[in-house]
């Protein structure tokens, strides 16, 4: 090529809840049957599609206008319904977007590209990926804090601001995604403070917000955004068992309140126009799923099971120094941090297949010690979890599932995992 064609961030581009199961892929021919941790599809996982959840499918099925374009920003009965529940916006400030990384890609790229945002760390890497490559450099960050429940230093956030003028947003994910943090109220009003004192408006992913195991956690941006220009990100697949849905919305808050972000924000709605429309289905079921009474039960009935879970987590791993556990405080994974100095410098597993040992001892010459226990134990102990360093973290540490349905099994799956992780610290 007569010119370097190649973003400089593609080389940092991973993602690593995949790639683990394209290196399954590779040694499936070994014929072991793997308990899959690595990611939240409970289609494939653990459930069967719920009968009410069919039923209103069938039922827009139905209906001819199911199958044409939609308006740009949304079917509109479904952004009037939306905008009834929270009295700070209205359907016009809701845009509807066909999948998480069209969402984000826009509301990133769509910023010039001198105007960064502030990231926790760790932050769930599809954003990161987005806005480190819109501004053609590497991302700033403000750390949470696992001593602190995962709060954020608010000091930090403070004097990050300040010094880096560049920065024009905080992005919150709440709950937190991978640490599974549920935000303090004091903690979320502080941010909103520091946006309003420096100019800058905020990203809240609340995707895991029905989720949140106690209703008196549950902080929303509309209850705290007083005047400040903000956008929460909103989503149906983590909600209902429906991750092919593929259905995303941003709602924008206070656009008349500043003519910049109201401009940027009519610049990603056009380029939403450029496309025509989203996939309309999805969009037109919303209204009937959240009015459900089923949908209603079958959230509280997770959220019963996925606080069960891990709290049978933590029984297990108490007395384990090797590594630290937060219980998490909402969604449905669980992250298990390494006491880095409590293992030796190269540390294995054993495998007893002698071929699938080295393929594994091959594919993890040089790997990230979080990385490596993983494929070690997908190898030794047929577990798939997901290492979580390339969360744009310092810690060494895996995400696994609070998913499987037979309680059994669960505790079993915990248990190996303890059983890896001290066979871990020996070898
Ligand atoms: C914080 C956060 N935002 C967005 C997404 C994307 O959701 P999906 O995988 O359904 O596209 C995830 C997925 O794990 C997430 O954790």
């Amino acid at each position: 090529m007569r010119n370097n064609i190649v973003h400089f961030w593609v080389a940092e581009q991973t993602y690593e809840i995949r790639e683990i199961v394209e290196v399954w892929n590779k040694i499936k021919s070994f014929w072991v049957t793997i308990i899959w941790e690595n990611i939240w599809d409970p289609v494939s996982k653990w459930e069967k599609v719920p009968t009410w959840l069919r039923e209103i499918v069938k039922n827009n099925i139905d209906e001819d206008d199911s199958f044409a374009y939609s308006p740009s920003k949304w079917v509109l009965e479904t952004r009037e319904y939306l905008a009834k529940k929270n009295w700070k916006i209205t359907s016009d400030d809701i845009i509807f977007f066909n999948w998480l990384w069209e969402a984000i890609n826009k509301v990133y790229w769509y910023l010039a590209i001198s105007a960064r945002v502030l990231w926790p760390n760790p932050a769930y890497p599809t954003h990161s990926s987005a806005e480190a490559t819109n501004s053609g450099s590497f991302h700033i960050t403000y750390n949470l804090n696992p001593d602190n429940d995962w709060n954020p230093d608010l000091e930090e956030i403070e004097n990050k601001v300040r010094y880096n003028p560049n920065i024009s947003a905080i992005l919150v994910i709440n709950p937190d995604n991978p640490t599974w943090a549920v935000f303090k109220k004091k903690t979320l009003k502080w941010i909103i403070d520091i946006a309003k004192k420096y100019d800058l408006f905020v990203i809240f992913d609340e995707i895991y917000e029905k989720l949140t195991f106690e209703e008196e956690d549950r902080v929303l941006l509309k209850d705290i955004i007083w005047d400040v220009p903000g956008i929460a990100m909103k989503w149906l697949s983590k909600e209902v068992p429906w991750p092919g849905s593929r259905c995303w919305w941003i709602e924008v808050y206070n656009q008349d309140k500043d003519e910049q972000f109201r401009k940027y924000i009519k610049s990603v709605f056009f380029s939403k126009m450029l496309e025509v429309c989203s996939t309309t289905l999805p969009q037109k079921v919303l209204p009937d799923i959240y009015e459900s009474i089923d949908f209603k039960k079958s959230l509280k009935d997770r959220i019963k099971k996925y606080k069960e879970r891990a709290q049978i987590v933590e029984d297990i791993f108490w007395d384990l120094d090797l590594i630290k556990f937060v219980k998490p405080k909402g969604a449905f994974y669980c992250a298990i941090i390494f006491n880095l100095d409590k293992f030796p410098k190269n540390p294995t597993l054993k495998i007893e297949n002698d071929n699938l040992k080295w393929y594994i001892e091959w594919i993890c010459v040089d790997l990230r010690f979080d990385k490596k226990f993983c494929y070690y134990m997908m190898a030794a102990y047929w577990i798939c979890t997901v290492p979580l360093s390339w969360f744009n973290s310092s810690y060494h540490w895996f995400r696994m599932t609070l998913l499987e349905e037979d309680l059994e099994k669960f505790k079993h799956i915990v248990k190996t995992i303890k059983k890896a992780i001290i066979e871990y610290s020996k070898n």
